[in-house]
This record gives C-alpha cells, sequence and structure tokens, in this order.
C-alpha cells in the first residue's frame, strides 16, 4: 500500500491495528487523535506524523486531517464511543454527542480531506456498527448515529467518485470501547454464543478490512457496507 493514509482515532484498538499495518504496507500513516503522548508513542514507534484533535472540535480536527498533506492515497475514520442507555433515560445531549462524534466527525474529517484524496484518487473508509442494520434494545443513540455514518457514505460516494468510498461494519470488537461489556468472562461467553461464528472480534479482524478497502487491490469497490460480525447481522444462530 504506497502514499500517505490519515488515520483518524489512531490511538483506538482498530485505528492503531490499522496504522501498524499500513505502515508494515509500504505506507505512510498520519495519525491524528485527542490524546497527545499515546499519540506521539505510536508516530514514534511508525515513524510516522501526527496531529492532536479532538473531533468534537470541527476547525481543530479539519486542520489535522489538512496537516496530513496532499495527495492522499486514504483517509480511515476509526473513532467512536457508545453510550448504551433505555431510550427514556437518554438525554438530548447524548444522542447530540454521539451525532456529533460518529456522523458530523466523518463529515468534515472528509470534507477537510476531499481536494488532497482527490489528487490521490484516495479512497476512504468510515465505520458503522452491526446495530445499524439489527435492532437492539439501548442502542437508540448509536443505532442512529452509525446508520447516519452509512447514509453519508453513499453520499459521498456517489459525490466525489471516483475516491471510492466503504464503510466497515463491526459488532462486539475486543477494544477498549468494549471494554464494560466484556470486562468478565462469563459476559464475554455470552455474547459470543449469538455470533454464528461464535467468538467476538478482534480490532485486527477489522483492521485487515479496511487495509485492504484502503489499497488498490480493491480499486473497484465503492459505496459498500461491510458487516465484520461473525454474521450477526445477517445469519440466525443455531443458537
Ligand atoms: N469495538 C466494538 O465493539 C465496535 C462495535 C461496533 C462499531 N465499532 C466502531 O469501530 C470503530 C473503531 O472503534 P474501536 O473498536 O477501535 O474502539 P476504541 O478502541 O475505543 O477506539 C475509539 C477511538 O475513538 C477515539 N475518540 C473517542 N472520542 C473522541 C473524541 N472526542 N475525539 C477524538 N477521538 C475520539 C478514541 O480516542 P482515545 O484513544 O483517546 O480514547 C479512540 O481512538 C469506531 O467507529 C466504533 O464506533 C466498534
Amino acid at each position: 500500500m504506497g502514499g500517505t493514509v490519515a488515520i483518524i482515532g489512531a490511538t483506538g484498538g482498530v485505528g492503531t491495528a490499522l496504522a501498524r499495518r499500513v505502515a508494515a504496507g509500504g505506507g505512510r500513516p498520519f495519525l491524528i487523535g485527542r490524546d497527545p503522548a499515546r499519540l506521539a508513542a505510536l508516530a514514534a514507534e511508525l515513524g510516522a506524523g501526527h496531529a492532536v484533535a479532538d473531533a468534537l472540535d470541527g476547525p481543530a480536527l479539519a486542520r489535522a486531517v489538512q496537516a496530513a498533506g496532499s495527495p492522499l492515497s486514504g483517509l480511515a475514520y476509526c473513532v467512536g464511543s457508545i453510550v448504551l442507555k433505555p431510550l427514556r433515560r437518554l438525554s438530548e445531549a447524548d444522542m447530540l454527542e454521539a451525532f456529533r462524534l460518529n456522523a458530523v466527525g466523518a463529515m468534515v474529517a472528509v470534507q477537510a480531506a476531499a481536494p488532497a484524496l482527490a489528487a490521490g484518487q484516495g479512497a476512504v473508509v468510515l465505520f458503522s456498527s452491526v446495530a445499524a442494520r439489527a435492532g437492539f434494545p439501548n442502542h437508540a443513540a448509536i443505532g442512529a448515529a452509525k446508520a447516519a455514518v452509512e447514509g453519508l457514505a453513499l453520499a459521498l460516494g456517489a459525490e466525489l467518485a471516483p475516491v471510492r468510498v466503504n464503510v466497515i461494519a463491526p459488532s462486539l470488537t475486543r477494544t477498549a470501547m468494549a471494554a464494560p461489556l466484556v470486562g468478565n468472562a462469563q459476559m464475554a461467553e455470552a455474547i459470543a454464543r449469538l455470533h454464528p461464528v461464535p467468538r467476538l472480534g478482534e480490532a485486527e479482524d477489522t483492521a485487515a478490512l479496511a487495509a485492504f478497502l484502503l489499497s488498490e487491490q480493491a480499486g473497484w469497490i465503492s459505496g459498500q457496507i461491510i458487516g465484520v460480525d461473525g454474521g450477526r447481522a445477517s445469519l440466525r444462530s443455531r443458537g
């Protein structure tokens, strides 16, 4: 994989695994995150450029993405958070934050990168969730925000073509975000069994697909929403 790939959320489980894959494949990851110390450590490990920004701060995020330079061969928006609450307990602030972090942040990042992506005939990967297609209780804020990401990706794929835009929709994956849900072995085992391929996801499962979608090997793939979910969204488990 040649060229510069901007990775937003680079200190997350999937973002870090992707950054390492891009570097190992001969590309230049440009790392963006909100935690200066962890970002600098990863940048030093990979010999990569980096910029600090909170994804909820649109102008700062746009500046960080532009610092990656031009042309860009890829952009991955690996930012996310999850608030699981019954609808009656969701505040308007919860709803807006989920939408801003997952959907508006992605839109701002791609907007800032668009000229550099066009110059490199690049590719974009955004992240949805199994919860955008399969309904789960307590997932109203994240389900709505991730469904917005899927609609956003299709619009951008059409508008920015030949820049390619694809979405990965993971099920529960062992990263910091999932830690509260897989904190004890019994809970992890019970959730794993809900998947037709009965295990939890690993950051590498998702990063492998992201790296492929950003590479020239995926040069004719655009406008796709692909589950990395052990079949959870589309198959019935033998249970
Ligand atoms: N893990 C799962 O079970 C799962 C399931 C479905 C979808 N996904 C999606 O997969 C993608 C990758 O997530 P992951 O599994 O790698 O989770 P993760 O390890 O928790 O990473 C999430 C990333 O988002 C960053 N982030 C959160 N709020 C931010 C903010 N305000 N500004 C800047 N960065 C912020 C985090 O930064 P810090 O490193 O500083 O905390 C971290 O880098 C996300 O879009 C997530 O929604 C994950």
